[in-house]
């Protein structure tokens, strides 16, 4: 019943996918890459924002390669999970040192290199080489468990193996030079805007005559998937410290730790600990501002910014260092911090 799944969604893509979005109508492994790695967990919207930049500093993967993190960094400022952003430097370094400069042509090279998992490296390969690999991202895993009626937990790995075995089974299986860069857009396309999570649009998918989750009558209870991420929470204190010509004060976090890499406010585990920082003839000074929750993957940050201001010297003691007023804007800083410092006072 599912002969036709690929030949459909290709037909769909043709006329209602996306089909203008700044990274497509180019089979460019760069551009690819970089907006593969920029869309994982991140919005188209954001994305449009970011990736001319991006490639506007950096034209090609030379470029990237010999520039320092820290300028990667300070452009991916804001897009968050900015372990993309390290990995994506090293992937460039990578390709120079390792691939002559090309980025390599199959998948299974692609997966090894970092950053890039088995199905960004299926994204790549297939559209920009027309390898038939199959992609399986979240929104690829809603899609094909919902037309299959695939009950199985995906939390079980040997579920997952079967799902990708049955998502390569649906692959197209001829005129691939052009029909696989149009069924890998066209899946991620139906799940992005027919196929959602909650209120999928049923009444305009192209497959839903074959979708036995809507046979069944509830497409939303797929894909089935039992273990919970574990969350935590935990509250941290912010330094907001500002001297008389409006420097900050930022230091480089740790890696690995909560944003590695980037530049922040000292940050302390109890106002306590903040107090004991500051030099003892300043402490009066010390302002508290409102306290904002920062949601990351598997933490919220209950966040405690302190605000004080001082003449420059009065922090040598601290690490980090005054970063004069603007300048920290071309830094990577966290996207609560950076947040903080552009509202107004
Ligand atoms: N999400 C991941 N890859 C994408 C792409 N190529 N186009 C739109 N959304 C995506």
């Amino acid at each position: 019943m599912l002969k036709n799944f690929a030949t459909e969604v290709v037909q769909w893509q043709k006329t209602h996918g996306r089909n203008d979005l700044p990274w497509q109508n180019t089979r460019d492994p760069y551009r690819v890459w970089l907006s593969e790695i920029m869309l994982q967990q991140t919005q188209v919207a954001t994305v449009l924002d970011y990736f001319p930049r991006f490639l506007d500093r950096f034209p090609d993967v030379a470029a990237l390669a010999s520039a320092t993190l820290d300028e990667v960094l300070g452009l991916w400022s804001g897009l968050g999970y900015y372990s993309r952003a390290r990995n994506l430097h090293r992937c460039a370094v990578d390709v120079m040192a390792l691939h002559g400069g090309a980025f390599p042509n199959t998948a299974l090279a692609l997966q090894t290199l970092p950053g890039i998992g088995r199905s960004t490296a299926a994204a790549i390969a297939s559209l920009c080489f027309a390898e038939r690999v199959a992609i399986l991202d979240g929104n690829v895993k809603r899609v094909l468990t919902r037309v299959l009626g695939f009950e199985a937990d995906l939390a079980l790995s040997a579920n997952e193996r079967q799902l990708w075995d049955e998502a390569t089974r649906l692959l197209p299986v001829s005129d691939l030079h052009q029909a696989m860069p149009r069924y890998t857009q066209g899946v991620m396309d139906l799940g992005a805007t027919l196929c959602t999570s909650k209120k999928p649009d049923c009444e305009r998918c192209p497959v839903a005559l074959n979708c036995v989750a809507r046979l069944q009558g509830q497409p939303e209870r797929y894909p089935v998937k039992t273990r919970k991420l574990k969350r935590s929470a935990e509250s941290l204190w912010l330094l907001w410290a500002t001297s008389e010509d409006d420097a900050v004060w930022l230091n480089k976090r740790p890696t690995p730790g909560v944003w590695a890499g980037l530049y922040c406010f000292p940050l302390f585990e109890s106002r306590e600990a903040l107090e004991a920082a500051v030099p003892a003839s300043h402490r009066a000074a010390l302002q508290d501002a409102p306290a904002f929750t920062h949601v990351l993957t598997h933490k919220d940050l209950y966040l405690h910014p302190v605000q004080l201001q001082l003449p420059a010297s009065a922090l040598d003691a601290l690490e980090g260092a005054w970063i004069a007023a603007q300048a920290w804007q071309v830094l990577g800083l966290p996207a609560p911090i950076r947040k903080l410092l552009t509202q107004p006072r």
